[in-house]
């Protein structure tokens, strides 16, 4: 049998998780949450979060990946054999989203050329509705494929392949470039913010707090659903990465300067956009809370013309370009990378080389369809599906599979074991009780809310084909493999 491979040191590890974490999320999703939650008084629901949920959540997949030493269908098919479906509903879940985040990927890199020469103009919004993705205007309208658009996405999944070509022996050294290079960029651009004229007006649209707002449930349920997204929690990653590491290396610290971390990199980002929107509104007229936005339409949309406000303005927007990819690229093949680690695992006579190449191409095969001109909707609806139900379902089960099957009290002794930092007798009573009957209630009220009112008014076809589809496709994928994976032996 061949040697598992190892991180270099725990330093990388963390390098690698926290590169995972940090994503688009941070930049475009956290600030708006705030925003549009209360402002500051959001911090405190997800701080909350943070504590109740992210980091107890997070200990328990570095813990089960370092004690089980294999991928996520290994290691729950280690506690029990029919638990494999957990860990394959995790894997297939992020597949079905790396195969959307490199197309968002490509777009970034198609803005990155452009941004030498301002191309977007004046109207940013028709430029990337009409000239970047061709949207269609109905979501039945499939139209064609953009060429530009595929031809990105052919760009950005041989960046993710040779990053992840060798597993994780490759992953180590990219980190060390994709990690701090967007922070460092990141801070450049945030100066620059900050010390715009008006800046001041965005930033109290940020923090100003509004206390109102945490009677209201949808609050709370934000705050979770955001911290499962930004940890990359429940993709199978966590476990992956962590089952690389030695099985004395400490966890509690590792997890928390991960959340630490990642959560620190979301509130400054806040700084950064709501400061530029803040000068953009001085310049525009428009008030802060109209410019406001979240996703693509602030990376594509409003910052393009926020950043030709300013001068110099080529070189913010490079600088803007580069840091959405080298953030976006190790989330990505971070999922890439929990799906090779599953196959490599099982078929571990295939060349890691080998399997990492197919999980490329397959990925890319998959992502054809959100580079057509109707792509923008599949995507939007398939995000909000896998994120809203298929992670929370996985992570449900997770905690379940851990803290009633495996035993929480037994997980822990273990991570107290090799941990500096140890963890009381609390942290059973979030695993088994606490976090399953969150999980339950966000369960719920995300299924009451989607159906009251089809998911942004999208008809009901598409609903179903990018949305319950998908989700009862994994769900009858993950019980198939473990019935007919009866008879052969364990992983
Ligand atoms: N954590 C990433 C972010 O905040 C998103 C992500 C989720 C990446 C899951 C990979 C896997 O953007």
């Amino acid at each position: 049998m061949e040697k598992r491979q190892r991180w270099p040191s725990r330093m990388i590890f963390i390098f690698a998780a926290i590169g995972s974490a940090v994503g688009l999320g941070n930049i475009w999703r956290f600030p708006y949450l705030a925003g549009k939650y209360g402002g500051g008084a959001f911090l405190i629901p997800y701080l909350i979060m943070l504590f109740l949920l992210g980091v107890p959540l997070l200990i328990m997949e570095f813990a089960i990946g370092q004690r089980m030493q294999v991928g996520a269908v290994g290691s729950f098919r280690k506690i029990k054999r029919k638990l494999a479906g957990i860990g394959l509903g995790s894997v297939l879940c992020g597949f079905i989203v790396v195969s959307y985040y490199a197309v968002i990927m490509g777009w970034c890199l198609i803005y990155l050329i452009y941004s030498f020469t301002l191309k977007w103009g004046a109207d940013t919004k028709s430029f990337f509705f009409d000239n970047v993705i061709h949207l269609s205007k109905d979501v039945g309208e499939v139209g064609f494929i953009s060429v530009e658009i595929i031809f990105a996405l052919v760009i950005v999944w041989a960046l993710i392949y040779f990053s992840v070509w060798k597993g994780i022996k490759s992953v180590s050294k990219v980190v060390l470039v994709t990690m701090p290079l967007p922070i460092i960029l990141f801070f450049i651009l945030l100066i620059r913010g900050i010390t715009l004229p008006g800046a001041i007006d965005g930033i109290i649209f940020y923090l100003k707090p509004n206390f109102g707002a945490l009677l209201d449930f949808e609050v709370w349920s934000a705050a979770m659903s955001q911290i499962f997204f930004t940890l990359s929690l429940a993709f199978g990653i966590m476990i992956a990465y962590a089952s690389y590491q030695h099985e004395s290396s400490d966890i509690s610290k590792s997890a928390i300067i991960t959340a630490l971390v990642n959560s620190g990199i979301s509130i400054i980002a806040g700084f950064c956009v709501f400061s530029t929107l803040g000068y953009m509104a001085s310049r525009s007229g428009v008030p802060v809370s109209e410019l406001a936005a979240s996703g693509p339409s602030l990376a594509f949309i409003v910052f393009p013309k926020a950043l030709s406000l300013i001068p110099f303005a080529s070189v913010f927007a490079v600088l803007f370009f580069v840091m959405l990819i080298t953030l976006g690229i190790d989330s990505a093949f971070s999922l890439v990378e929990a799906a090779s680690t599953v196959i490599h695992d099982r078929y571990s006579h295939i060349r890691k080389e080998d399997v990492s190449l197919y999980v490329c191409v397959f990925g890319f095969i998959c992502g054809i369809i959100f580079a057509t001109f109707a792509g923008l909707y599949y995507l939007d609806i398939t995000d909000h599906f896998i994120t809203n139900y298929g992670l929370v379902l996985v992570g449900l089960l997770e905690v379940l599979a851990i803290g009633w099957l495996y035993g929480a009290n037994k997980l822990r002794n273990y991570v107290n074991h090799v941990s500096e930092i140890k963890i009381g007798k609390w942290w059973n009573t979030l695993i088994k009780f606490i976090i399953p009957v969150f999980l339950i209630v966000l369960l719920i009220a995300n299924f009451i809310r989607d159906i009251k009112h089809p998911y942004e008014g999208y008809p009901q076809w598409a609903i179903f084909c990018f949305g319950w589809g998908l989700i009862i496709g994994v769900l009858l994928l993950s019980c198939l493999s473990v019935f007919f994976s009866r008879q052969k032996n364990n992983v």
